[in-house]
């Protein structure tokens, strides 16, 4: 198994590049499925879960050409297109049930085993489910109890759909299902995810028409067919939210390109409030933990335009060497502190209850053996061993390589001490 060896390093300095978005770019080759033409997207990052979604796509019939050294990736779903997921593939990535309304489109049924609880949470999908069913696909009951979805209809019809939660993969999969339903299709209380408006681009380039996608009411006409595009993806607010981090904690100075400063004003924000110097140029966005003490903050998640969950754990990294207590308040997963635990092996000393974590802060870290316990969390315990006394080692990066490209290579050209080493 692949390990990180962190050491305390200089302060980050220097530029790095963004990659394309992850969570962008898994629906949009889902939502490749919707058309027979060949779609290309770029800006493709070279990740793991990348790989798990064009092998799913492969598997359900559909001719994937992959350059990712290029970042690119052509998509044909030209001829009969299977309806069910295979479940080792589905275990790998749960983004994988994003395909669930683009099957029943095209061949009037989906098969997807769900996979069970994850580290984070339950991550259940009924709302998923709940929208679906009220544009007339029947869900077989007693296959959901074994934990089964098997999905079915002729036809789809719009109807207004309100989620009891804005759900990211829920708002996804009901657009796919919308853009060739028959009908209007209004969802209200719909996720606003930057992800979510580049998801309504792409399809609206390929004749669909969606409307308020980035607002929490997304209307959706359906349309007959829909065509091949090229399409290049958003840049991945998370990872350039982690290089931020990153630079203010580090003390350094670093300069982010191919990023959307509009998609990361919580973040901008917080960091601010940090004492972290913040500088929107035309080529991107230098953040200097130099220049100012990095003191406390508080940081309560929520979905999009809120503090994203996703920075959570990344941002707590910062906070257990800012001056000062802080509290770090969770609503979005319900179990996603796993890597307090980590941090406290290298002296962070957090006390956590509920979804309530209090960081004493004003701490001088230790290299400790660490795991990444969940995909942001990996990246957060990389960033900590940066000012941690010592060797720092990650073990279980392969949450890591499932969500950020380079990661290694781009922290060493900051000037970060760290290699990979293959066990
Ligand atoms: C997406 C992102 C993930 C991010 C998350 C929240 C992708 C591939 N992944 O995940 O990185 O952390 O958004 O920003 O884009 N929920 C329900 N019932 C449902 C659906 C969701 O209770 O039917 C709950 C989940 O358990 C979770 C919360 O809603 O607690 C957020 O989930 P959701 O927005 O659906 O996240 P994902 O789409 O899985």
């Amino acid at each position: 198994m692949a390990k990180f060896l962190v050491q305390k390093s200089n302060p980050l300095k220097g530029e790095v590049t963004i990659s394309g978005a992850k969570n962008a770019v898994l629906p949009i080759m889902a939502a490749t499925l919707l058309t027979e033409e060949k779609c290309e997207i770029k800006d493709v990052p070279a990740l793991r879960d990348v790989d798990v979604m064009c092998d799913l796509l492969e598997s359900l019939g559909a001719a994937v050409y992959k350059d990712l050294d290029a970042n690119r990736v052509e998509i044909q779903a030209g001829g009969d297109v299977l309806c069910e997921a295979p479940f080792d593939l589905v275990k790998m990535m749960r983004a994988s049930i994003l395909v669930l309304g683009a099957l029943i489109i095209r061949s009037g049924r989906a098969v997807i085993h769900l996979p069970g609880g994850c580290a984070i949470g339950k991550r259940p999908v009924e709302l998923h489910l709940k929208g679906l069913k009220a544009m007339g696909v029947e869900i077989d009951e007693e296959q959901l109890h074994r934990g089964i979805i098997d999905a079915r209809a002729e036809k789809l019809k719009g109807t207004t759909i309100y989620l009891d939660f804005p759900s990211v993969g829920a708002t996804e999969v009901i657009i796919m299902a919308a853009a060739l339903a028959e009908g209007t299709t209004v969802l209200e209380n719909a996720a606003q995810e930057p992800e979510i408006v580049d998801l309504a681009n792409f399809l609206n380039k390929m004749g669909a028409r969606i409307k308020g996608a980035g607002t929490d009411t997304i209307k959706i006409d359906g349309v007959d067919s829909l065509r091949g595009v090229s399409h290049n993806v958003i840049p991945d607010r998370i990872e350039a939210g982690t290089f931020m981090v990153g630079a203010a904690m580090t003390r350094g100075n670093v300069l982010i390109k191919n990023v959307v400063p509009d998609h990361l004003k919580a973040v901008i924000a917080k960091l601010k409030e940090c004492g972290a110097y913040v500088e929107m140029g035309e080529d991107g966005v230098r953040v200097r933990g130099d220049l100012n003490e990095i003191t406390a903050t508080d940081i309560k998640t929520l979905p999009y335009p809120g503090f994203p969950t996703d920075m959570q754990s990344p941002f707590m990294a910062l906070l257990t060497v800012a001056k000062g207590p802080s509290v770090v308040i969770e609503t979005v997963f319900e179990n996603r502190f796993m890597h307090v635990g980590e941090f406290n092996r290298m002296g962070a000393n957090i006390k956590t209850s509920g979804n309530c974590s209090i960081i004493p802060g004003d701490k001088k870290l230790k290299g400790a053996q660490v795991v990444a316990t969940d995909l942001r969390a990996g990246a957060a315990v990389v960033l900590t061993g940066l000012v941690a006394e010592g060797t720092t080692e990650v073990s279980q990066i392969y949450h890591i390589d499932r969500g950020y490209e380079k990661f290694v290579e781009k922290l060493k050209a900051l000037g970060a001490n760290i290699m990979r080493v293959e066990e």
